[in-house]
């Protein structure tokens, strides 16, 4: 059975008996509210059928996940939810460093038409075709109807599972549970001499850090689990 904890009634209940910031030595902190924890996600196109055939692309980076099941995260007032609400399906395009232009320019955009009003007051514009405004070429795919972006070095076709609101009243956010169906890689970024493994050497993701686009540094660490999987 599951527990359900109200963080509200956990506000100011008594900590473990652990050590104080003052006698650890260690770096102090300040407790804080953040308008947004985007701790540092690779940037995905999420590529969604509209209701007339064509593709809605859309650049997002709240995204996770668990062997073949990711979970996403938007705002329910996107046209992309939209799109997914009507047709379960959707590719989910990584993009790498290097297409950080493309990406921006698809930032304050909306294919809603008409599109919400808060996007309306924070000077977004509607787009019909986001491929063509980001330069990026739109590729069939091949077990899902949104197309895949050709410039991206890995494309997951995925079918949505569940869709769920998230977060209080009004922060119109959902979680969106997706099962990856096929999953397409540039042979520039594949291990040599390994048929389905991708070389972290060679994969350099564009990473929204927060709200600006950084790229990865090198490795710096060898790794327990990169030995044992
Ligand atoms: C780099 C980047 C990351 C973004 N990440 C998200 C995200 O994780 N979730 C989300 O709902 N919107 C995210 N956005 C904002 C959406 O792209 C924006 O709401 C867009 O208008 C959605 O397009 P659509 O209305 O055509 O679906 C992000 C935008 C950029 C530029």
């Amino acid at each position: 059975m599951h527990t359900f904890l109200n963080p509200l009634t956990r506000l100011g209940s008594p900590t473990l008996d652990a050590p104080t910031t003052a006698t650890t030595g260690l770096p102090s902190h300040r407790t804080i509210d953040p308008s947004i924890l985007y701790l540092g996600t690779p940037v995905l196109l999420i590529s969604t059928r509209n209701p007339d055939g064509t593709a809605n692309l859309a650049p997002i980076s709240s995204a996770w996940w668990l062997g073949k099941t990711g979970v996403i995260g938007m705002g329910t007032r996107s046209h992309t939810v939209a799109n997914l609400c009507r047709a379960f399906e959707c590719v989910l395009n990584v993009a790498s460093v290097d297409l950080v232009t493309a990406v921006d320019r698809l930032a304050g955009t909306t294919g809603s038409n008409p599109m919400p009003a808060y996007k309306q007051a924070m000077g977004f514009r509607h787009v019909k075709d986001k491929f063509a405004e980001a330069g990026l070429t739109p590729l069939a795919s091949e077990g899902v109807a949104p197309p895949r972006v050709a410039e991206c070095p890995i494309q997951i076709e995925c079918e949505v599972v569940h869709l769920r609101e998230v977060g209080p009243p009004g922060e119109h956010s959902a979680a969106i549970e997706v099962r990856a169906v096929r999953t397409h890689v540039h042979e520039a970024i594949l291990k040599p001499g390994h048929r389905h493994h991708i070389d972290p050497d060679k994969w350099r993701p564009l990473i929204m850090n927060f709200l600006e686009f950084y790229g990865l540094g090198p490795c710096v660490h060898p790794s327990y689990l990169a030995e044992v999987f």
